[in-house]
């Protein structure tokens, strides 16, 4: 997997689809290549040196520097930045050495991708320093025998006398020159990840977020495309952060058209003091190359987020069909409402109820008792042993809501504790939601939550937890680091953060945690990390959901997309759809409801009953399965078609948002499929080869109204094992 040659110095990291190739010429590491899999690192005769001030240019602006900084007439992005004691940010760092090891080391405080066995991985680490200042640098590349992800980080230290400040730290890939185009995820509440596809340019291109969260505004993750890039062809070139916080992705496009790719720190808000001795860890970054398109990126991330981000008891197991009162009531409830909603949920089969917000403090409103996770039994008699309790006699789990990271200045801790929040003295404390944000860089803040959650968790049979977190960062400082330091509090405070979440996690294993942040405003691998899902909007409008899902499908997996069937008109949009097509969306997720279920008609829950035991009898296929999309919602009128295969099955589900007179025939091939086989749908009547599906393809219906939708299942049949029977 990873091969160095002496002789050439030059190392090949051989992924399953691609290679990438990093040389030593000079003393600097330089990136020769990065694309499809080579068989063997033979490039003689094929890197360029492109001279040394050959032009008006100096050297290092033309060179493939593997990480590039201020140095030798450099003039794009740099991947690392350091004042030193001088006051000047030249940095030369050169090659020392390098260690290729088997398996894949954890990052110090920061989540990242892991393996199970050494062997299913290998890790090269290259050290590099500046001889003047002693700042030192060691990358980490990781290659998977099976997944077709290079994960990327990186250590700075500080190995010289004398104290510097780390300014940047970002993870740097080089592309080769061409005109490409550009796709990002970018959003706001309630309409997060919409997919965007942008002309390259030749500058700088860069999405950030200053937030102190991944945040709704923009996801971590770049693409850089070739134009004409569909979901089943051309080049991609995909990186994401493992980091839950600010970041900055971008693209700097050389003087030569070859665009570098970096994703790091969002400088804008981070600085980090360094003194003799220091060791900073950068957050991991992933790279994917697919030569096939957006649905070739896909299913290279969706096995690798599930399967080497996600981790836990709940990574592999089927995830519960819940159901969640915040729509239902938001925080007007009492014991027999809930009661009444769950009982409901019983009956149509399903297996968790989960209490959204309101249950603790005075919170009949969001204006105070955050920090204060004590149960209100005035409004919840008996606590919540006695509902945790009422719901697991109907048959279901019981989950919790909780926002840890907040508090709210109408509540005790904050009486308490006015200092604890993160603030600038002297400055007003800028309210959102009416809340405020906990310093989670303090070891005292971080003990607090973790007593206070875990006391909850401890005190009834809870098996389901939502970690929410609702409002970003103003005033991001803490009070308590000196001024220094002060650009150090958003890092500090994702540190803190890790740590609450990595020993909460790690004491209730049993517990299945879902991450949300205001709908799908922290959508991340870095809590995929500890949560292995994700609550994907607040907007459940089924037609909304269709883009969302699709946006955040590029790279993240089904089963971390939380997806619930809601009321009607919908709570954000006051679109009415029907329940059919609420069910059928939702299932593109993780199946739940967020309606008051005892006001449903009859009918109505029938359907979701039929749905309940779809979800049931299908969900290994929707949530282990491949998950390739078919039509996008961003285009196409806003149609919109999804696939679901494994071994055994094809689950198709077809929308269509508005309905034409004398419609013009559509139709949706599908893909991935066995070319030989038979696949029948029995109850849509449908039995034809895979070959038939891909290339003729399934008649998109028509004529039930707007927002309709359809879900197909194929079951299967290999020909020569019938004949044989
Ligand atoms: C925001 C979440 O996204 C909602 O689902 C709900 O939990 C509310 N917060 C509760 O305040």
């Amino acid at each position: 997997m990873i091969h160095y040659n002496q002789q050439k110095a030059i190392f090949h990291l051989q992924g399953p689809t691609y290679s990438y190739l990093l040389g030593v010429q000079d003393g600097v590491l330089m990136q020769w290549y990065w694309g499809g899999r080579l068989p063997n690192d033979a490039v003689e005769g094929l890197i360029e040196n492109r001279g040394e001030g050959a032009s008006f240019d100096t050297a290092f602006s033309r060179q493939p520097v593997a990480v590039p900084t201020q140095e030798r007439g450099y003039m794009g992005q740099r991947a690392v930045s350091v004042r030193n004691s001088e006051g000047d940010d030249v940095l030369s760092l050169r090659y020392q050495g390098y260690r290729i090891l088997p398996g894949k080391k954890a990052l110090q405080g920061l989540p990242c991708s892991y393996v199970e066995k050494d062997d299913e991985a290998q890790t090269l680490e290259i050290d590099m320093k500046d001889a003047l200042t002693g700042v030192a640098v060691t990358l980490s590349f990781t290659v998977f025998a099976s997944y077709d992800v290079l994960a990327r980080s990186m250590v700075v230290k500080n190995e010289g006398g004398k104290p510097f400040e780390l300014t940047d730290v970002q993870a740097a890939m080089r592309l080769p020159a061409d005109s490409y185009e550009l796709l990002h995820l970018k959003g706001a509440w309630a309409r997060e990840r919409h997919a965007r596809r942008v002309p390259m340019g030749e500058g700088s291109y860069a999405i950030k977020s200053r937030r102190g969260a991944s945040g709704h505004e923009n996801n971590p993750f770049l693409a850089v495309l070739k134009p004409h890039t569909t979901e089943d062809q051309g080049d991609v070139y995909a990186m994401t952060h493992v980091y839950s916080g600010s970041f900055s992705a971008g693209v700097d496009v050389g003087i030569d058209n070859e665009p570098t790719m970096m994703i790091g720190l969002c400088s804008d808000v981070f600085s980090w003091q360094m003194e003799p001795g220091a060791v900073f860890q950068a957050p991991e970054a992933l790279f994917v190359y697919a030569p096939d398109g957006l649905n070739g990126l896909s299913h290279r991330m969706h096995p690798f987020v599930r399967q080497r981000i996600c981790r836990g008891k709940w990574r592999d197991l089927p995830r519960p069909i819940l159901v969640n009162n915040w729509e239902a009531t938001y925080f007007d409830f009492t014991y027999d409402k809930l009661l009444a909603i769950a009982k409901r949920g019983a009956e149509i089969g399903c297996e968790l109820f989960v209490l959204d917000d309101g249950w603790f403090g005075r919170r009949d409103s969001d204006h105070c008792s955050l920090g204060d996770w004590v149960v209100n039994e005035k409004k919840l008699e008996g606590g919540i042993q006695r509902i945790a309790q009422s719901i697991n006699e109907l048959g279901m789990q019981f989950g919790l809501w909780f926002e840890p990271e907040m508090v709210s200045p109408d509540s005790d801790l904050y009486r308490a504790h006015p200092d604890w929040c993160l603030h600038v003295d002297g400055r007003p404390r800028t309210e959102a939601r009416n809340q405020l944000i906990l310093d989670m860089g303090r070891k005292e803040v971080q003990d607090y939550v973790i007593e206070s959650v875990s006391a909850v968790l401890r005190c009834a049979p809870i098996s389901y937890v939502k970690w929410d977190m609702n409002r970003n960062m103003s005033e991001g400082f803490s009070c308590v680091l000196p001024a220094s330091r002060r650009m150090e509090s958003q890092h500090r405070y994702m540190l803190g953060l890790y740590r609450v979440l990595e020993e909460i996690t790690s004491a209730f294993p049993e517990v299945l945690f879902e991450s949300c942040s205001g709908g799908g405003g922290r959508f991340d691998c870095g809590m995929l990390c500890y949560m292995p899902q994700t609550w994907t909007s607040d907007d459940t409008d089924a037609c909304e959901r269709t883009r969302i899902q699709y946006g955040t499908s590029l790279i993240y997996p089904c089963s971390a997309m939380g997806a619930h069937v809601s009321a009607v008109p919908n709570h954000q949009t006051h679109r009415v759809t029907p329940f059919q097509t609420r069910c059928d969306v939702a299932m593109g997720g993780n199946f739940g409801f967020e309606l008051d279920l005892s006001k449903q008609t009859e009918e109505d829950l029938a359907t979701a009953k039929k749905a309940v035991d779809m979800v049931k009898k299908l969900r290994s296929t929707m949530q282990q399965g491949v998950y390739t999309r078919l039509l996008n919602p961003f285009a196409n009128e806003g149609r919109a078609a999804w696939q679901f295969t494994d071994d055994h099955r094809v689950i198709v589900c077809l929308y269509v948002p508005y309905q034409q007179p004398n419609p013009q025939p559509h139709r949706v091939k599908l893909a991935g499929l066995e070319a030989e086989a038979l696949y029948v749908d029995e109850e849509h009547g449908v039995t034809a080869s895979g070959a038939a599906l891909m290339n003729l393809g399934l008649i998109m219906p028509h004529g039930q109204g707007d927002h309709a939708s359809w879900v197909y299942v194929f079951e299967k049949k290999d020909p020569a094992a019938e004949a044989r029977l």
